[in-house]
């Protein structure tokens, strides 16, 4: 069965991102969330960002052609009629459970499920429906219209198929997919790129450079668009430490365990560009204030 329609559930950063890239490539497209508003916002997002890529001249259709694909619904039994579900609710274990439990019961029988979990275990996700034969990781990076890659990983009881088509899918949004054959905790890119920004958050708590300094010289000398700060306040500093956390759980390893920095800040609410203050602090027109 090809994959024609998607229904995608959480609304936030990723789940428009991935709405938003699914429907520029043909598919149609129901997205889901608990809070009608979270909709409402993902589809001003989605039309603003279409409209700026159709200015560009990357998005060939119009942006109106592109939004009639995407339906929204806080009904989560509408999944019924989708032939891939992806999830992208809060990195929150107990919640993704309980969801997947719910999308087992709403989706048709032979639909995928997907995570786009940054840490959790996608077999553990998978161990709470009766098909986890057809459940997979499908991990996007941020902001997912603008980025060449996902990740597609496979849980201990992927099929094959499921994997292959997974593959096709992320091929079919114009992504050149890394294929993550074992499901370990933060898959390959985070895992690499975590250990870096837990050095670059202690670097800061010790006062030997400057969150500024420290993502200057990483644009600079290490060749990123953006330093690590700048992309922990887009992903969300209570994103990263969810992340952080999940693998400290699943591995024990310490070094994973978030820095005493990042856990006071999402302890105060400084979550990054949604909170306007994260590691920098926001004008209200998103610019960094000086
Ligand atoms: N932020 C990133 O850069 C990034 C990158 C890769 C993966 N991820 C992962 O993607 C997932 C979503 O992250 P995000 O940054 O988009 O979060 P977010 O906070 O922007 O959005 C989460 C959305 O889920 C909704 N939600 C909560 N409970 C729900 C439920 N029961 N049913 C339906 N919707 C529900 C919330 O209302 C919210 O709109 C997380 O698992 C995160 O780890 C995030």
């Amino acid at each position: 069965m090809s994959i024609e329609k998607i229904f995608i559930t959480g609304s936030g950063l990723m789940g428009g991102g991935i709405a938003q890239v699914c429907a520029q490539s043909g598919f149609r497209v129901i997205l889901n969330d608990v809070r009608p508003e979270a909709l409402l916002e993902a589809k001003k997002n989605i039309s603003w960002s279409v409209g700026k890529l159709v200015e560009k001249g990357s998005v060939k259709e119009s942006r109106e052609e592109i939004m009639t694909r995407i339906a929204t619904t806080t009904e989560i039994e509408a999944a019924a009629s989708a032939d891939l579900v992806i999830e992208a609710v809060f990195e929150n274990l107990e919640l993704k459970r309980d969801v997947f439990r719910r999308l087992d019961k709403a989706a048709g029988p032979g639909a995928i499920l997907a995570s786009n979990t940054s840490a959790i275990s996608i077999s553990e996700l998978a161990g709470v429906t009766g098909r986890p034969e057809n459940v997979l990781g499908l991990h996007f990076f941020s902001p997912v219209p603008m980025m060449g890659t996902a990740e597609v990983i496979r849980g201990m009881l992927t099929s094959e198929e499921t994997f292959s088509r997974g593959v096709d899918f992320v091929r079919r949004l114009g992504k050149d997919p890394i294929l993550v054959h074992r499901d370990i905790p933060a898959f390959v890119i985070n895992r690499i790129n975590f250990r870096a920004n837990i050095e670059a958050m202690r670097l800061v708590e010790q006062g030997v450079a400057t969150v500024e300094d420290i993502d200057k010289g990483l644009r600079l000398a290490g060749g990123r668009k953006m330093g690590p700060f700048e992309t922990g306040d887009m992903v969300g500093l209570d994103v990263t430490h969810g992340a952080l956390m999940a693998i400290y759980e699943e591995t024990r390893d310490a070094s994973f365990y978030p820095p005493a920095i990042l856990r006071r800040k999402v302890q105060m609410g400084q979550l990054g560009r949604k909170t306007g203050r994260g590691w920098y602090e926001y004008n209200p027109d998103g610019t960094i204030k000086k």
